[in-house]
């Protein structure tokens, strides 16, 4: 019987150790940062809401504490402010609200990588399809990128990879992948390439932090094998795929900030300043003011 194309579980990779942002990542985890005044985490859960996404599996590890209270009720917090009639308040705490069961979280007792994390959840994922979303990749754009890609799923079927086109002397911090055959929005795989030099680079259309996958990359990930940067590399584990169910790429449309990177958080938070209404006429005077200062200083 053919897999059914329905998405309905996603995980969540959040067990790494966050070092290019240490010190604050010493007792922060990286996805309780916010844009504005919402931690990534949280655009991560949106969008995976948006996308039918029901079942959402944190793999997380020691010193994640502050991501399970942010999905829990706050009583005290909540009687506050129903106390004091805040309901615009209490409606912004709502989007954190997650029916009892829809959560889980599991442990990487050890980062291992990428792959051993999403293995980490193969008890809870079964044989059905999973979207995997890294939630430092923050992609704004009027159709949230998994629903593009859930959509483009419902046709493919086997494993979609979001990719977007990277200058090449950035290939080395992403998947690669080789190009059998250009179709425009999707692209046909015959080969993934972790972390290539410029020169060995396949392709400059690399993969980003988001995957529709099938549950046979779990299996492929059972030998543990290490890859590059002696990580268990989700992407060997997917390329294994390739023969089997099938890769397809996927060129999303939407603006992705890297904000597992200082600069890439930086401009997400200019970005997402820039695009409340209520911030925007102060802060891009601001921004302004600071771009002339800069250049009257050269
Ligand atoms: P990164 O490569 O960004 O690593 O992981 P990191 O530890 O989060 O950050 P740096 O590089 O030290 O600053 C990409 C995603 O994979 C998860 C991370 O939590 C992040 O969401 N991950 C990585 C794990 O869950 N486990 C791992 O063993 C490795």
């Amino acid at each position: 019987m053919a897999m059914s194309r329905k998405v309905t579980k996603a995980v969540f990779p959040v067990a790494g150790l966050g070092t290019r942002f240490l010190p604050a990542t010493k007792s922060i985890p990286k996805e309780i940062m916010s844009l504005v005044d919402r931690p990534l985490i949280q655009y991560a859960i949106d969008e995976a809401r948006a996308a039918g996404i029901e079942e959402f599996i944190f793999v997380t590890s020691r010193g994640k504490g502050a991501l399970e209270d942010y999905f829990d009720s706050a009583p005290v917090l909540e009687a506050t402010l129903k106390a004091k009639n805040k309901t615009d308040l209490l409606n912004v705490l709502q989007d954190t609200d997650m029916d009892s069961g829809a959560i889980a979280y599991i442990r990487q007792r050890e980062a291992l990588g990428l792959g051993h994390a999403v293995w980490c959840a193969r008890r809870l994922l079964g044989n059905e399809p999973f979207a995997v979303i890294l939630p430092d990749d923050v992609i704004a754009g009027k159709k949230p990128c998994l629903q593009q890609m859930v959509e483009a799923y419902e046709n493919t079927g086997g494993n979609v990879v979001a990719a977007m086109e990277v200058p090449k002397e950035m290939t080395s911090s992403y998947g690669v992948l080789d190009i059998q055959e250009d179709m425009g929005a999707l692209v046909s795989v015959k080969g993934m390439v972790e972390k290539p030099k410029a020169e060995d680079a396949p392709s400059n259309l690399a993969v980003i932090g988001r995957y529709i996958l099938t549950p046979d990359v779990l299996k492929n990930l059972d030998d543990h094998s290490k890859g590059a940067g002696g990580e268990i590399q989700l992407t060997d584990a997917i390329a294994k795929e390739i023969d089997r169910s099938g890769v397809y790429g996927f060129r999303f449309e939407g603006q992705r900030y890297d904000c597992g990177s200082k600069s890439g958080y930086l401009q997400a938070t200019v970005a997402f300043g820039l695009a409340r209404d209520e911030l925007r006429d102060e802060f891009l005077s601001f921004l302004n003011d600071i771009v002339a200062l800069g250049k009257a200083a050269e």
